[in-house]
């Protein structure tokens, strides 16, 4: 198995702050990256912001800014905010750099000279919401978006096409034979079924407006921005500028891409479509995660019940919010983010449970050992039931982990947790410390917890970075 991991998460849109939903991908993104290096993985981690298209260009203009200025005003707002949330990400990309612009003209070169590029018009429904073209028979409401609900905008004009039903037998062929490409199985069987509808043509390029970049072999045209943007993913590792690392973590790097269930289309068909044209190795796994609510509801500007991660992180903490997005549903689930349920996750898992093992045990060594550790007695029945319970833990999270089942692998960490303290009820350190002959058996069963507690910071790590070093420091 290859010892290089390559993690992604979409690059978000600028026409708005971040929010709860890009905090989750990003969050989830982060703990497998931190799990990966944990396991001595070579890590790359991807995150960044998709700069260019019709939305951005009309939210800039709409402000009075040049697309360039509120581009430049916006990305910080990203960079700040992965900052609060602990995001150890290797790379940040922004669509509008050089780099990025040299490589998007390297993939549409190749494909052009591989014959899969040919001029037409078209003419139908656009998303600018969504930014995506929308056929006829999708249509909803007379004239607005299946996806997001919004308007269409109806757009006539001359356009490049790629020639994306020549990769139809080839991507379904892919998707049969590796069954983890794209992750939970209930989206790969959909994706399927959408390709078995037929693939059509994807036009890549648009002339009534500017911000784009421009294709070389087109004038007047710029890339259609989901064409640029995906390209994103290649750019990061070298592409077009370092063959060295292109060659380590996209030819030889496991490569995961994270995303909603909202762009999986793009990430499942038209990116491996761009891919089999421009004879690139596809991506390992497509792994796409549900929809959060809020309060029941669907989260929107104008309810404004829009989640800010930034009041979350003031008024809980940044690992507890972190622990909530990752253990309150499990990854390819909706959820619903509703205070109530955070506040008694906190109480329950984060005060009672994990807080209280801690402070219980440390409390205890202090007062007992003044918090010097004493050599161990013999082991019991109840230490080995705790040591199996530990080994069966490292496998469940392994397992689960390794399909990105977050909840289920903190399930499991908790379980432990939950054993632990009730394995100082059984145990009873303080009717041990009465007993002069039960002072070896004290020790022993001290150092059993405070054992645990080392385990437990390692385990919590991908999730809660920030406790867990406390755990440590106190330790
Ligand atoms: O789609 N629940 O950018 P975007 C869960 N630029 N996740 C959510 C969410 C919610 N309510 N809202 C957003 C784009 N997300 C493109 C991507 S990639 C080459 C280009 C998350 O700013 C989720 O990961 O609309 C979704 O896929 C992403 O934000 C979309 O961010
Ligand atoms: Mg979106």
């Amino acid at each position: 198995m290859s010892k290089n991991f390559y993690v992604t998460t979409p690059i978000y849109y600028v026409n708005g702050d971040p929010h709860v939903g890009s905090a989750y991908t990003t969050i989830a993104a982060d703990v497998i990256a931190r799990y990966k290096k944990s396991k001595g993985f070579n890590v790359f981690f991807l995150t960044g912001t998709d700069e260019h298209g019709q939305k951005v260009e009309e939210t800039a203009r709409g402000r009075g800014l040049t697309p360039q200025e509120w581009v430049d005003s916006m990305a910080p707002k990203f960079v700040d905010m992965w900052e609060r949330l602990n995001i150890n990400y290797t790379d940040f990309i922004r669509t509008t750099e050089l780099r990025h612009k040299e490589a998007v003209k390297k993939i549409l070169k190749t494909v052009y000279d591989k014959g899969d590029i040919y001029k037409g018009e078209y003419e139908g429904k656009y998303c600018v919401s969504c930014e995506t073209f929308v056929p006829e028979n999708q249509i909803i409401n007379n004239n607005c978006c299946p996806d997001c609900g919004k308007e269409l905008r109806t757009v006539k004009e001359e356009s490049y096409f790629f020639k994306m039903s020549k990769y139809q037998e080839l991507l379904l062929e892919h998707i049969e034979k590796n069954p983890d490409f794209i992750l939970p199985i209930s989206r790969r069987n959909e994706v399927i079924s959408f390709i078995k509808q037929g693939l059509q043509d994807l036009s890549i390029s648009r002339t009534t407006f500017e911000w784009g970049i421009p294709i070389e072999f087109a004038p007047g045209h710029i890339t259609y921005v989901w064409f640029d943007a995906l390209t994103n993913y290649l750019t990061a590792v070298g592409y077009e500028n370092n063959s060295e690392l292109f060659d380590t973590m996209w030819n030889n790097g496991e490569v995961v891409h994270l995303l909603g269930k909202d762009i999986l289309r793009f990430h499942a068909i038209i990116w491996p479509c761009m891919l089999l044209s421009a004879g690139i190795k596809l991506p390992d796994k497509i792994v796409s995660h549900g929809w959060w609510t809020s309060e029941g509801e669907k989260m929107s500007k104008s309810k404004g019940n829009v989640v800010s991660p930034v009041e979350e992180i003031e008024k809980y903490g940044v690992d507890a919010f972190r622990y909530c997005l990752m253990r309150e549903v499990n990854f390819g689930n909706d959820g619903d983010y509703s205070t109530n349920s955070i506040i008694n996750r906190i109480n329950s898992d984060l005060a009672n449970d994990l807080g209280n093992l801690l402070n219980r045990t440390l409390g205890m060594y202090h007062k007992y050992f003044d918090g010097v550790i004493r050599e161990s007695g013999k082991v019991e029945e109840i230490d080995l039931n705790v040591i199996s319970l530990y080994d069966e833990t490292i496998k469940i999270i392994e397992e689960h982990t390794g399909k990105f089942e977050f909840s289920k692998a903190l399930e499991a960490i908790w379980r432990f947790i939950s054993r632990m303290n009730k394995y100082v009820d059984e145990t009873t350190p303080w009717l041990l410390i009465k007993d002069e002959t039960k002072k070896q058996r004290l020790a022993t069963v001290m150092n059993f917890l405070i054992d645990s507690l080392v385990k437990i910071a390692v385990l919590t790590m991908p999730y809660m970075p920030e406790a867990s070093q406390n755990i440590w420091n106190q330790l």
